[in-house]
């Protein structure tokens, strides 16, 4: 399978090393920046700065999309329109109105659509799913996730009209689709912010279809250096804590335990190890994979849709002060 990537900065440098270590093939790459784009690759593959241009001339059966997040719908519009399957990165569109044209794009032109939730592949991830999905930890009760970050990220992320948000559609998005993978489908939503829409710092209360409770709470306001994304569940049977992700990379947390599990009344580490960078590369891995074989990524259009869902749920309610409930926002969006 023929990959053209679009995007060669954090992210982008990242899905490089994925694409060259799989099966897929690199054919093109795409960045405004095209010195940035140039030293990636080197002679490697033509280099471009425009999306259009690059598929015409280089003719991918996939293109990847590391872009900033206003860009992510007509980026990917175009590559579907043009008979591409598509790889995203995290949020899926910057509104739910942007989730609704790409999956049409794909409807029409039969391409299919992977975005990448790398967390669900971070290792630790996998190992609770695992506890749970056999029946060890019990039914899940409560989800506690935090996103504590010190320093406000520059560039597009200073504006919320790239973001299509603030904190929540950006680093936010990881825990909201965590909560989903972690406690199943979330069906109401209540929010306190900053700002909503431009916020920095939130709290969600969120209530599962399973009748399981959840909090999320974030903000930038810790010290300079901080990165703190822990998850705490507590279920009938047992308790877990995943101590961070991106905080072992991003953030300053050390050792080598990521997951701490109470089963039989009993706390252990699990031995269970991973790396942030090595999720992600799985997690594009993943879709390709899928791709390549003509099968839906097991994070695609429906996934990808669902947590830019519960960030507008969030928004209406901080802007409404009510709670807000996922089946009445389906109602006005197609209403
Ligand atoms: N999975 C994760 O943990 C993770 C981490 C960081 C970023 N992301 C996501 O990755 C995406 C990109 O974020 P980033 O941090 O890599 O941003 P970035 O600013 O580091 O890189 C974006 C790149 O896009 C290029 N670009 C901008 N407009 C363009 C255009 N019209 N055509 C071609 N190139 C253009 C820029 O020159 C830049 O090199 C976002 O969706 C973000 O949410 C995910």
């Amino acid at each position: 399978m023929k990959v053209a990537l679009c995007g060669l900065g954090e992210i982008g440098q990242i899905h490089l090393r994925a694409i060259r270590a799989s099966e897929a093939e690199l054919v093109a790459v795409c960045d405004l920046d095209r010195e940035l784009a140039a030293s990636s690759v080197g002679d490697e593959v033509p280099v471009f700065s425009d999306v259009e241009e690059m598929i015409d001339q280089a003719g991918p059966d996939a293109v990847d999309v590391c872009l900033p997040h206003h860009l992510h719908v007509p980026v990917s519009v175009t590559a579907l329109e043009r008979g591409c399957d598509v790889i995203l990165e995290k949020p899926m569109a910057d509104d739910l109105a942007g989730c609704d044209q790409i999956a049409e794009a794909a409807e029409g032109a039969g391409r299919r659509v992977g975005v990448s939730h790398n967390q669900i592949h971070y290792k630790p991830s996998r190992r609770l799913r695992e506890l749970i999905d056999s029946g060890e930890l019990g039914e899940i009760r409560s989800i506690y996730e935090r996103l504590w970050m010190g320093g406000k990220y520059g560039g597009w992320r200073e504006d919320a009209t790239q973001v299509g948000g603030g904190l929540l559609m950006d680093a936010g998005v990881h825990r909201i689709y965590m909560a989903e993978y972690l406690g199943g489908p979330i069906s109401t939503v209540s929010a306190l912010m900053d700002s909503a829409r431009s916020e920095d710092s939130f709290v969600l209360t969120l209530g599962f279809e399973s009748g399981a409770t959840g909090v999320i709470q974030g903000g930038y306001h810790g010290p300079d250096g901080v990165f703190d994304d822990r998850i705490d569940i507590q279920a009938s049977k047992g308790m877990a804590e995943m101590l961070g992700c991106e905080a072992f990379f991003e953030g300053d947390l050390e050792g080598d335990v990521r997951l701490r599990t109470r089963l039989d009344g009993v706390w252990a580490d699990d031995p269970v190890i991973d790396h942030w960078d090595e999720s992600v590369i799985a997690s594009v891995q993943a879709i390709l994979a899928d791709l390549a074989a003509g099968r839906d990524p097991e994070v695609g259009l429906e996934q990808g849709r669902s947590a830019v869902a519960v960030v507008e749920a969030a928004y209406r309610s901080a802007e409404t002060g009510r709670t807000i409930r996922i089946s009445e926002l389906e109602e006005r969006v197609s209403g």
